[in-house]
């Protein structure tokens, strides 16, 4: 038997290879790593080096070529694309460089979108909403769409559709990468304090100052990790 740990993700010797035509593409060359609760964990590496391989993988968005994934102790790696569905949108929490926000929705309603997918009644949806929206500072921007926000705000606006169902795990790929320093430093100051609060985030980056926050960082080459 598996020994049990506290561990929420368990990747064991993963790869993962792409195939473009008959060329194979190795982005993950046997990659194992843990994550445990109220971690806090940048993912460093050239472009290229299999880090949005490996964060896709982790949040159950593609399964692995060959090795083993666990959460919190159940091996999911051979689990269907319906039954790793569910589970993402019961685990995770997914920030994005680019936002990912639909531009017809008003900000209140993109962070209340993945409640309709849990049979939330509309008026708990519109309530747990707003109060995330007021805890990333966008109170009295709730009723704006995306194109009337900055980037800043568009991101705060993710950041609270990542909570809104209360993840397990937050996995952020180049939260900042869209950002000027100054606004990604204060959208960092979220993840920052989102930690403090009991929460685990894995994030992807290749700033170093965005990876200073953390207080893991997992470094990739050539799809292995060289350093955690
Ligand atoms: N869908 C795909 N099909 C084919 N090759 C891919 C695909 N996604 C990524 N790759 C390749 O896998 C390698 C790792 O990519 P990626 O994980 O996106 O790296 P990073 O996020 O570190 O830039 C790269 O060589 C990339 O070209
Ligand atoms: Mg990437």
């Amino acid at each position: 038997m598996k020994k049990k740990t506290d561990s929420i993700c368990r990747a064991v010797d993963i790869a993962k290879t792409y195939w473009l035509g008959k060329v194979a593409v190795e982005a993950l060359r046997g990659v194992s790593l843990d994550i445990e609760r109220n971690d806090y964990v940048s993912i460093m590496g050239a472009s290229g080096s299999g880090k949005s391989t490996l964060v896709h993988i982790l949040s159950c968005l593609d399964t692995p070529t060959s090795g083993k994934y666990y959460l919190e102790n159940t091996l999911v790696s051979k689990y269907s694309d319906e039954e790793l569905a569910k589970i993402r949108n019961k685990f995770f929490g997914f920030i994005f460089q680019s936002f990912s926000l639909l531009p017809r929705l008003s900000a209140l309603d993109n962070v209340a979108l993945p409640l309709i997918y849990r049979n939330v009644s509309k008026h708990e949806r519109i309530a747990k909403a707003k109060e995330i929206i007021d805890s990333v500072g966008l109170a009295d921007r709730m009723y704006h769409r995306p194109n009337e926000l900055s980037g800043g705000e568009c991101q705060r606006v993710a950041i609270a559709r990542a909570l809104v169902n209360d993840p397990k795990v937050i996995y952020a790929d180049e939260p900042t990468g869209n950002l000027d320093s100054k606004t990604g430093a204060e959208i960092m100051e979220i993840f920052d304090r989102l930690v403090d609060e009991g929460n685990t985030v894995v994030m992807v980056t290749h700033d170093m100052n965005v990876a200073a926050h953390a207080r893991r960082t997992v470094k990739l080459r050539d799809g292995q990790i060289i350093d955690d």
